[in-house]
């Protein structure tokens, strides 16, 4: 899928327009972003009969999928008519420890009464990575509502962050941070010596609502650069989540708001 080129793109919010919820812990900021993706997915499916997530890999988002597993958010998720996709992958099988499919299978799919068809894995371990990325665009293309420019749009894409402020696989000084046509990108990771594949800048920032969940003093001063830094998203991937019409909301602990300056607006 490309973008219709050449049409004016809206500048979207300052960065400084997000929404910030601090809580104690990661236990509290995870029941946080579990009631918003409640909230969005009820909203979602009252207005189109589904809703369209994009969920996040690493080991932060652990504590929120054990929390959509149980009760009693697990009740109150319309699973049925929810679709779940990856914002990235790693390039290795769906069975290897690292697979952020794997992850999220255990702690959450294989807990939750999802049809196995409504489970879109993206293949980021395929040999032919960039057919591949175009397959997983073209299944965005067939499921997500289109906006007006043509980019899919999800209802919510859940996000990490990195200590050196990536988010998804869109890492400090990737070409891929400058991508503008496609909605998927596979490539090779040089300082991680592995592929990845990846949602791009302009689909992540097409999404209804943005949610990133961040734990952690390790975390905390790449937090700082991404809200309070200055403005640099070639150095501070993260930076580039600007919806253009959408929200994006931090649900982070205490520990990773250690360094901010700004408090809660959530
Ligand atoms: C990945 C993730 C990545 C992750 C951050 C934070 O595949 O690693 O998608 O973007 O969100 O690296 O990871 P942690 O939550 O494990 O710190």
């Amino acid at each position: 899928m490309t973008h219709r080129g050449g049409e004016a793109r809206r500048e979207p919010p300052p960065v400084e327009s997000s929404r910030l919820v601090v809580l104690p812990d990661l236990a509290q900021a995870a029941a946080s972003a579990g009631e918003r993706l409640a909230r969005r997915c009820a909203l979602a499916v009252a207005g189109r009969g589904e809703c369209a997530i994009a969920l996040a890999g690493g080991d932060t988002p652990r504590a929120l999928y054990a929390r959509l597993a149980s009760e009693p958010l697990r009740s109150r998720i319309p699973w049925r008519q929810v679709r779940v996709f990856w914002g990235d992958e790693r390039g290795v099988p769906p069975q290897d420890p690292r697979s952020n499919f794997r992850m999220a299978q255990e702690a959450l799919l294989s807990r939750v009464p999802i049809p196995d068809h409504r489970i879109h894995r993206m293949p980021a371990e395929r040999a032919d990575a960039e057919a591949a990325a175009e397959a997983y665009a073209a299944l965005l293309r067939e499921h997500l509502p289109a906006a007006a420019d043509g980019w899919p749009q999800f209802d919510l894409v859940l996000l990490g962050l990195g200590e050196d402020a990536h988010t998804a696989s869109l890492f400090p000084g990737a070409p891929v941070l400058r991508e503008a046509r496609r909605p998927v990108v596979a490539y090779q990771v040089p300082h991680l010596g592995m592929s990845r594949m990846t949602l791009t800048l302009p689909v992540l920032n097409h999404a209804a609502e943005v949610v990133f969940l961040v734990a952690g003093a390790q975390k905390a001063q790449a937090l700082w650069a991404v809200l309070e830094g200055p403005r640099d998203p070639d150095r501070v991937p993260a930076q580039g989540i600007r919806p253009v019409a959408g929200t994006v909301v931090w649900i982070v602990d205490a520990a990773a708001a250690s360094r901010l300056t700004r408090s809660s607006n959530g």
